[in-house]
């Protein structure tokens, strides 16, 4: 992120699911405030109008992992889960369209994203019942972020981590993860990316351009995990379930493309 900058994917990732609505009838995610809290068009947000294969690909990509915590969420309430936190909440509308007045919903994000979503809220006439809890992940635990909040550590919680991952650094991936990990029954859904060294040759130069184009944006990746480390690291920290939604489950199952084996894009589940 750019000092003092509100995230400028936060503002790209809102634009994907906006257009997921109007081009794709929201057929994977459906959020009818995604246009609202944008308070410009998608188009407008990617510089340029229409639609492109790495576009759409990206879009579905986003509109699936938000279903994929959102229906977490659904069976974790179902159980008797009360809280659920927003890690990097860019402009989510989770808090917008939540229909369970006995959850209680935090959104943690960085200060300068926070502070931009709340005047975007604002503007759109949005006034959702939601804690903020303003927290730089590279400069304070989550801990302290969400003690401040009222967030209770000893109450089970489901926590959704999307689109954030990739932007930090590996220790404060892992010191996140383990304050997930202590707290009885909590659950987080995040996604990550796979080292440039794990594509085949003929892949290098693709995944090569996608970094250099997030690069570009002054929002680099900078972490990526393999799904065996991921999946070694959560257990070692404490996690007894881990469900990997690889390219291999994501195609089939929301993107409407055959299952794919090989590196890719992952969203995980894992419980403690
Ligand atoms: C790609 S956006 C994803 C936003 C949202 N989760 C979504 O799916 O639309 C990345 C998010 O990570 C947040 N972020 C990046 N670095 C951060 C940090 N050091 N501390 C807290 N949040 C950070 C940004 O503010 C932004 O909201």
């Amino acid at each position: 992120m750019q000092p003092g900058q509100p995230s400028f994917t936060a503002l790209r990732a809102a634009a994907h699911r906006a257009q997921h609505q109007t081009l794709d009838g929201g057929s994977i995610f459906a959020d009818p405030v995604a246009g609202r809290i944008l308070g410009q068009t998608p188009e407008s947000v990617f510089g340029e109008a229409g639609d492109s294969p790495s576009r759409r690909g990206m879009r579905l990509l986003i509109a699936a992992r938000s279903r994929i915590a959102e229906d977490v969420l659904a069976a974790a309430y179902a159980r008797g889960v009360r809280q659920y936190v927003l890690l990097g909440a860019g402009l989510d509308t989770f808090a917008c369209r939540n229909p369970r007045p006995d959850l209680t919903v935090f959104e943690v994000d960085h200060p300068a994203t926070q502070a931009w979503k709340r005047e975007r809220l604002h503007a759109a006439g949005l006034a959702p019942k939601v804690t903020f809890a303003p927290t730089d992940f590279e400069r304070e635990t989550l801990a302290e972020g969400l003690a401040r909040a009222g967030f209770d550590a000893d109450a089970p919680a489901v926590f959704a981590w999307l689109g954030v991952v990739p932007y930090l650094t590996r220790d404060a991936v892992l010191a996140t993860f383990a304050f997930i990990a202590a707290i009885p029954g909590a659950e987080v859904v995040f996604d990550h990316g796979e080292p440039r060294s794990a594509y085949p040759p003929d892949q290098q130069v693709a995944a090569e351009a996608r970094l250099a184009a997030m690069r570009r944006l002054g929002e680099p990746w900078i972490t990526f995990f393999t799904p065996a480390e991921i999946a070694a690291e959560l257990t070692a920290l404490g996690f007894s379930e881990v469900e990997d939604f690889g390219p291999a489950v994501l195609g089939p199952r929301f993107l409407g493309t055959p299952p794919r084996e090989g590196p890719g894009p992952h969203v995980v589940r894992a419980k403690v």
